[in-house]
């Protein structure tokens, strides 16, 4: 394989930014340092821009079944679209709709195929008995080294507390880790019932029958039962500013537990499921209110929270109206089903295209985060945690070429002109942006050039992953 040389450019870790050349020789990163030579190399000049390490989002929904329908991004569209915001690793999830972990991982194995950039998964842990309890140990085997749990969803993916400690104490002992969903099941399912027998149908109800009550007392039950069994846990999708108190407060008291959050909590809140079209901001935990987004910046800030990922599963808008996908049309019926009643719109948003662009204008340039702090939070933390460190999230020799020739000053107007994502809308349309992506190696090859996409359906790798991965 030809060698690379990224010459000029400033290079941005979790910890420093300097100036330095870049060679790339076999997808590997071969040597960082000033003024670097290597004849046979071909040179790219990224004077003036910044070089980060490939983004990781450690939580996307890809080709994911729901409410008969699908999530509009299969494996290919998802992973392209991701790449196209500078993410060249993504952590899909493994539904368990088969008799056993390993068939349920096989034939995601399958689907996943066709994806273009790295990828790995976490195993939902929907279901559990003594069987599935001894199979756990295999998974790491396959390289799958996390379980999510759910303390809700009643009668579909939720496990009883029972159960999430006997995961717990089964993922200490084989250095994997539990990822936890926290809202309260129960309490939704009575709110539910009753909003519906009142006559309340329209999308502020998801919201307001998922309270954030739920969400703090079970985020709180999850780190206690974490403590209880000296077990890691992540908590996903980090929605309320009492969630952030919890973590701070288990953490505070030595309990190994982390947490994420992703960008529509920072930005969006119940107001926008009042909105005509508010199903495009139907997703579970839902979208809760200003102070919950300003405690959640803090604790990206002061390190209560480690990661942000962006729970990516998009659904159309109308999906009874194609759009042109790589010229083709294409219809996948989406957030219309739920017209006439909240709870059959499809939960979930798009966002992996979206990650990085919006928080590096929201974030790093308004001042909320520097700029290291914006590499740790999407790719290097992401990446240690979740055992692809240092090959992912890592500009060093020895790691993946996976490179970001990031344009601190290009402006764009974003929204879904400019996105990939397959889905006929964004959550960011007509944002003013500055800083994009400007080319994306993945192993060394330029998978994306400004607008041009070079990737291929397929090149990405399944990533198999370290157990005993460290808490941040
Ligand atoms: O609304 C969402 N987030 N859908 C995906 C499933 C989940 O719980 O993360
Ligand atoms: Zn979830
Ligand atoms: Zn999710």
């Amino acid at each position: 394989m030809s060698a690379l040389l990224i010459r000029n450019g400033t290079l941005v870790t979790d910890i420093s930014t300097f100036a330095a050349d870049l060679l790339v020789r076999d997808g590997k990163i071969a040597a960082i340092g000033p003024g670097l030579q290597a004849p046979d190399a071909e040179a790219v000049d990224a004077s003036g821009k910044l070089i980060l390490p490939g983004g990781v989002d450690p939580h996307v929904h890809l080709d994911l079944p729901m409410f008969g329908t699908v999530s509009s991004d299969d494996h290919y569209t998802g992973t392209k679209a991701a790449a196209f915001g500078g993410t060249t690793t993504i952590i899909d999830f493994v539904s368990f709709d088969f008799p056993t972990l390993r068939e349920s991982v096989d034939k995601w194995l399958v689907k996943a195929e066709k994806a273009a950039v790295d990828y790995s998964a976490h195993m939902n842990l929907t279901r559990f008995d003594e069987q599935i309890a001894a199979e756990i140990p295999s998974l790491r085997e396959m390289g799958i080294t996390t379980l999510k749990v759910f303390t809700a969803y009643n009668g579909r993916l939720r496990l009883p507390d029972g159960d999430i400690f006997r995961a717990l104490r089964i993922a200490r002992d084989t250095g994997m880790l539990v990822m936890a969903h926290c809202e309260n099941g129960d309490v939704i399912e009575i709110l539910v019932t009753d909003a519906l027998n009142t006559g309340h149908w329209q999308p502020e109800w998801h919201a307001k029958t998922r309270p954030v009550w739920g969400a703090v007392e079970s985020a709180l039950r999850a780190f206690a039962l974490a403590a209880t069994a000296d077990a890691p846990l992540y908590l996903v999708h980090m929605n309320a500013a009492g969630e952030v108190d919890m973590l701070k407060y288990a953490r505070e008291r030595g309990v190994k537990v982390m947490g994420e959050t992703c960008p529509q909590y920072l930005f969006f809140t119940e107001d926008d499921l009042r909105r005509p079209d508010g199903a495009k901001w139907v997703c579970s935990p839902p979208v809760r209110t200003k102070a919950d987004n300003s405690r959640l910046w803090e604790g990206l800030a002061d390190g209560t929270i480690q990661t942000i990922g962006t729970d990516h599963c998009p659904f159309f808008y109308d999906g009874t109206k194609p759009i042109l996908y790589e010229g083709k049309p294409i219809a996948i019926p989406g957030k219309e089903l739920g017209k006439d009643d909240f709870t059959k719109i499809p939960n979930g948003l798009p966002g992996v295209q979206d990650r990085l662009p919006v928080l590096w204008t929201a974030g790093v340039r308004s001042g909320k985060m520097t700029a290291e702090q914006f590499v740790a939070l999407t790719s290097t933390n992401p990446a240690k945690i979740f055992g692809l460190y240092p090959r992912k999230g890592a500009l060093l020799p020895g790691s993946d070429a996976d490179i970001v020739i990031w344009d601190p000053n290009k402006k764009v107007k974003y929204g879904v002109a400019l996105s990939h994502q397959r889905t006929d809308y964004n959550l960011y349309e007509g944002w003013e942006l500055t800083g994009y992506p400007e080319k994306v190696f993945l192993r060394g090859k330029l998978i994306v050039d400004g607008e041009r996409w070079l990737g291929k359906a397929g090149m990405g790798e399944f990533l198999p992953r370290q157990p005993g991965a460290p808490v941040l």
